[in-house]
C-alpha cells in the first residue's frame, strides 16, 4: 500500500488491511465494461443507466463517461444496511426515480452483490415497468446469494468473502471516497 493510500485510509478511523483493487486496476476495467456496453444495443433505441445508492455513485459516474452513445442517468435508493457489516435482511426503497422509464432499455448498477436481497428487490419493480430490456451492471460480486433474480451480465471484479470499502463503498458512511477498494482491519 502507497503513503497517500495509507494516509487517506486512516481518514474513517479505522486501517484498512489490504489493497484489493487499486485506482488503476478499477479504472481500466470501467473502461472495458464502458465499451461493452456502448455496443451492446441498437444506437436508436433509449438506454437508461439506473444506479443504486449512495454505494454506487463513484462507479457509476466514472462507468458513464466510459459510454459513447446518448443515454441517460438516473439513481434508485435502496436501503439493506444499517450502521454495521451485515445485511438487515430487509430492503427499503427511499426513492424512484420519476424518469419515464417505458420502453427503455435499463441497465441497473449495483456497486456490489452481497446476499442478493437488493437485487432481489429492485429487480421485479423494474420489470413490472414495461422496459424493453433490464441488465444488471455490478462492479463487484461475492457470488454467495443463491437465489439472485438475475445475474450481472456486467461484472468489474469477484469479491472475496471479506467487508470491503472505498470507491463508493461505506463503512458507517465512511471511506466512500478512498480512489481503490480496500479491506478493513476488524
Ligand atoms: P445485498 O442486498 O446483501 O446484496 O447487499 C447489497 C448492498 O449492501 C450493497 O449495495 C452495499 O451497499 C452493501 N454491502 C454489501 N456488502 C458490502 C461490503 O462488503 N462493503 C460495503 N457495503 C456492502
Ligand atoms: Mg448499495
Amino acid at each position: 500500500m502507497s503513503d497517500t493510500e495509507l494516509n487517506l485510509a486512516r481518514t474513517g478511523g479505522h486501517s484498512v488491511s489490504r489493497v484489493l483493487f487499486s485506482a488503476e486496476q478499477i479504472a481500466q476495467r470501467v473502461r472495458e465494461i464502458g465499451a461493452e456496453i456502448t455496443e451492446a444495443y441498437p444506437r436508436d433505441e433509449e438506454l437508461l443507466v439506473l444506479g443504486t445508492l449512495k454505494g454506487s455513485f463513484i462507479f457509476l459516474s466514472d462507468l458513464v463517461r466510459s459510454i459513447n452513445r446518448p443515454m441517460e442517468v438516473d439513481f434508485l435508493v435502496a436501503s439493506s444496511y444499517g450502521s454495521g457489516t451485515t445485511s438487515s435482511g430487509q430492503v427499503n426503497l427511499l426513492y424512484e426515480t420519476p424518469a419515464s422509464i417505458e420502453g427503455k432499455h435499463v441497465v441497473l448498477v449495483e456497486d456490489i452483490v452481497d446476499s442478493g436481497t437488493t437485487l432481489n428487490r429492485l429487480i421485479p419493480l423494474l420489470r413490472g415497468r414495461n422496459i424493453k430490456s433490464l441488465e444488471i451492471c455490478a462492479l463487484l460480486h461475492k457470488h454467495i446469494a443463491t437465489d439472485l433474480a438475475q445475474e450481472p451480465r456486467w461484472l468489474g471484479f469477484d469479491c472475496p468473502l471479506e467487508f470491503v470499502i472505498g470507491y463508493g463503498l461505506d463503512h458507517s458512511e465512511f471511506y466512500r471516497n478512498l480512489p481503490f477498494i480496500g479491506v478493513i482491519d476488524p
